[in-house]
């Protein structure tokens, strides 16, 4: 794709479409801005280029039609200015334009999905939006798996269309993990359910050298593998899938490392017992919520070996502080890897905010499902629309 910093801007009027969808609080309060922070180098290298910058993003999953008081982005306007250190001013009605932005300034449009047409990625209203700039630039990692007119359509119709920063960061980091990865390649793959996942456990296991798996998902493993899990959350309806995984991996040398021990209680809360007993010795009313000691080292040396490490989900139920060693362990060990690791998703961002290892991440994605539908092989619409003008 063709990159923004290969762009003159000068002058000229830039469309920026990023994902500025962040979490809030019920009076409105932005909670974390992690996608704000990432938006700011692109705006900035066209304000500093001399640039006339208009941003969009989506929030929510609005009504189409309407802007609803939970819609507005005015509140990321705030944020933003104070990122930027200049006003941000808010464009309510924007599509057919009427507004003026001059070169060095920045004006937000407001929530791109409350314009009708827009999930639809109607051809007129992308066309419309097209005609507002000279230079379409999508940043948008965390959207790129819709296929929507500010993120898809309008890459067709602007007079140039390239990649933001944020966007060329995301593709490399993602890119030289799954595509030239220094080997071995390690992936991390947990949460509640194979069904979720199922894709993206197909799919690395055609390329990774080892496929640790955690949570739920390892559960459902460990019964393909012959092993009693109790009451544990698993899928039983999908064990020949996990097997066909396992022996998919050990045809071609690469390996399932199951947990060997496990911290076992009797429920999901607070307050339960948690037992660490070794996996042979598991009861039937026992409930699997994290790998034992032995597992949790045995996974850091192979964290500790990686070459690349993909982290997408924790090992245990890292929220509850005699459930969360096997995560803050593997953290730790990816924390002190010498691999290149990327990491992305809510309970895997949230696991790496809480062990404090943000800072000794490879990269961290901004993507959500983006991220997961990378993972899966799957071709990102809004790059293919890239891609597409870039080779036309
Ligand atoms: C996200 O938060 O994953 C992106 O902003 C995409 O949002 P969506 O799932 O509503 O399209």
């Amino acid at each position: 794709v063709k990159k923004l910093n290969e762009i003159d801007v000068r002058g000229k009027k830039v469309f920026i479409r990023a994902d500025l969808n962040v979490p809030q609080d019920d009076a409105g309060n932005i909670t974390e801005d992690t996608r704000i922070r990432a938006s700011i180098p692109s705006i900035q290298y066209c304000l500093d280029n001399g640039a006339a910058v208009m941003i969009t993003s989506h929030l929510g999953r609005p009504t189409e039609g309407t802007v609803g008081p939970d819609d507005t982005l005015a509140p990321v306007a705030v944020r933003m200015g104070q990122l930027l250190h200049r006003p941000v001013r808010l464009i309510a009605d924007w599509v057919e334009g009427g507004f003026e932005v001059k070169p060095g300034e920045v004006v937000l449009l407001e929530n791109c999905r409350c314009n009708v047409g827009e999930k639809k990625n109607n051809e007129e209203l992308a066309k419309k939006m097209a005609a507002l700039c000279d230079v379409y630039v999508n940043d948008a990692f965390g959207t790129a798996h819709r296929a929507e007119a500010t993120t898809h359509g309008i890459a067709r119709f602007a007079p140039v269309a390239c990649a933001g920063m944020l966007m060329g960061a995301e593709i490399d980091a993602l890119s030289k993990a799954l595509h030239a990865p220094k080997r071995p390649l390690v992936a991390i793959v947990g949460g509640s359910k194979v069904s979720s996942k199922l894709t993206i456990l197909k799919s690395l296991a055609d390329k990774v050298d080892q496929l640790i798996v955690g949570g739920g998902i390892a559960n459902t493993f460990l019964l393909a593998s012959g092993k009693r899990i109790g009451e544990s959350l698993a899928e039983p309806e999908l064990v020949k899938e996990a097997q066909a995984i396992m022996d998919m991996m050990k045809a071609r040398g690469a390996e399932v490392p199951l947990p060997v021990d496990v911290v076992v209680a009797d429920e999901v809360s607070a307050l339960a017992r948690a037992n660490r007993i070794s996996v042979d010795e598991v009861g039937p009313h026992d409930r699997i919520l994290d790998v034992g000691p032995k597992t949790a080292a045995k996974l850091s040396e192979i964290i500790a070996n990686a070459g690349t490490i993909v982290w997408n989900g924790p090992v245990g139920v890292f929220e509850l502080p005699q459930f969360s060693g096997g995560t803050k362990m593997m953290a730790s060990a990816i924390a002190h890897s010498e691999a290149f690791s990327i990491a992305g998703g809510g309970d895997t961002l949230a696991a790496i905010a809480k062990f404090h290892i943000a800072e000794d991440v490879g990269y961290i994605s901004t993507g959500g499902g983006a991220f997961l539908e990378f993972l899966e092989g799957k071709t990102l619409p809004a790059i293919a629309a890239l891609e597409e003008r870039f080779s036309a």
